[in-house]
């Protein structure tokens, strides 16, 4: 028999199966099913789920749109809980302790985009929709104390791709004025409560006029609705024109944005959510001297800016609705209805 080159480190029970959502492929419903609780390899830890939280990438995965599709696979690229074993000595400080994990794996140099290594936490490699997942030590971060699982397992994707877009990608100033298109979603909201906290003034676009007045509540200036003929109109009328806008959508209204934004206007978009550009006019941006900025995810430095950030900003991120992980069916049923809020999040403990 082959000796392990590192012995594992437990500290609560030492379980050899678990409950998980376990999604058997597309197109079908999530199931709970009893599997072998994952084993660690060199450089892994072993964390005790929480609470996990739905990306709209895991809805993409189970209707079967999604690159590097592989099933049967336990989604979930967020997930809040306690270090319950790890594989080496040098990361033992962590057993017990209070994390979220961040899910952009492999990701650690300051290299301009993702590294060829690069994984989401939850496809391929199984994520947090389960009583316990294993990572690389190296993902661990405190969870912040100012909040519950439930709340800290809405940060860790979203936050991320909210904190490169916002300040990496746009360099957000104090006093400048922000467009977010599509307010309800999960990133879309990070990107709200950062901003503000900045010193900037936001507007939003939703396609549903509570959730416009949900964002002007939580400190945006106002908002218009994208079913309106005249959204972009009112907006321009409102603002006076936008020196950054974040995008989720594109799609035709992407053109409005373009027309939304000041000479020298930085538009970074990391969603494709309503399709293809569609006769985005070369002339408009070039003469606007516009910068557009695709993002995706971020590096393991911006993941720990991050976390420091909603510490040091007291941030509560909006959490839509907690369901029990039994429920995980419905619960991102609510995704696909496009009736959410903020995250969408589910309680394993
Ligand atoms: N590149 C990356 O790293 C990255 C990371 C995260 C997400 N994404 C992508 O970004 C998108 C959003 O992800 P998420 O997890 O935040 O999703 P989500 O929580 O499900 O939110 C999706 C939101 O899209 C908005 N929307 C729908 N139609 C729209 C339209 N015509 N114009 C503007 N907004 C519209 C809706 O906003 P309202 O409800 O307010 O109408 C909805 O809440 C997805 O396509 C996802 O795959 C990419």
């Amino acid at each position: 028999m082959t000796q392990k080159p590192y012995k594992i480190y437990f500290h609560y029970e030492n379980r050899k199966q678990m409950k998980a959502i376990v999604l058997e492929n597309k197109e079908q419903p999530f199931e709970i099913k009893e599997v072998e609780t994952p084993e660690l390899q060199a450089g892994q830890a072993l964390v005790k789920i929480h609470a996990a939280a739905f990306n709209h990438r895991d809805l993409w995965i189970q209707k079967g749109q999604y690159a590097g599709l592989k099933y049967p696979i336990i989604l979930g690229s967020d997930g809040s809980g306690i270090v319950s074993a790890v594989a080496d000595e040098k990361d033992k400080h962590w057993i017990g302790k209070e994390v979220i994990i961040n899910p952009s794996l492999n990701w650690d140099d300051e290299s301009p985009a993702q590294p060829k290594s690069f994984k989401i936490l939850g496809l391929p490699d199984n994520g947090t929709f389960a009583e316990y997942t294993v990572v690389p030590a190296a993902n661990l971060y405190n969870k912040p104390v100012h909040l519950g699982h439930e709340q800290a397992a809405a940060i860790p994707l979203a936050g991320l791709t909210a904190y490169r877009s916002l300040f990496s990608k746009a360099k957000l100033l104090k006093g400048e004025t922000v467009l977010i298109t599509g307010i309800g979603g999960g990133v879309a909201l990070f990107v709200l409560q950062f901003a503000i906290a900045q010193g900037a003034r936001v507007f939003v676009t939703s396609g549903s006029n509570d959730k416009i007045d949900r964002a002007v509540a939580l400190g945006a200036t106002a908002g218009a609705n994208y079913n309106s003929r005249e959204w972009d109109k009112e907006l321009m009328q409102a603002s006076g024109g936008f020196d950054v806008i974040i995008d989720s959508a594109a799609g035709e209204g992407f053109n409005k944005l373009v027309d939304l934004a000041k000479p020298g206007a930085r538009i970074v978009f990391y969603g494709g959510t309503n399709g293809n550009f569609q006769n985005l006019s070369p002339q408009k941006i070039f003469w606007k001297q516009l910068s557009l900025l695709g993002s995706t995810m971020g590096n393991s430095r911006e993941f720990g800016e991050m976390v420091a950030f909603v510490e040091k900003h007291q941030i509560i991120p909006s959490v839509d609705k907690v369901f029990d992980y039994t429920d995980a069916q419905n619960a991102i049923s609510r995704m696909s209805e496009r009736t959410q809020f903020g995250k969408i999040v589910l309680r394993f403990a």
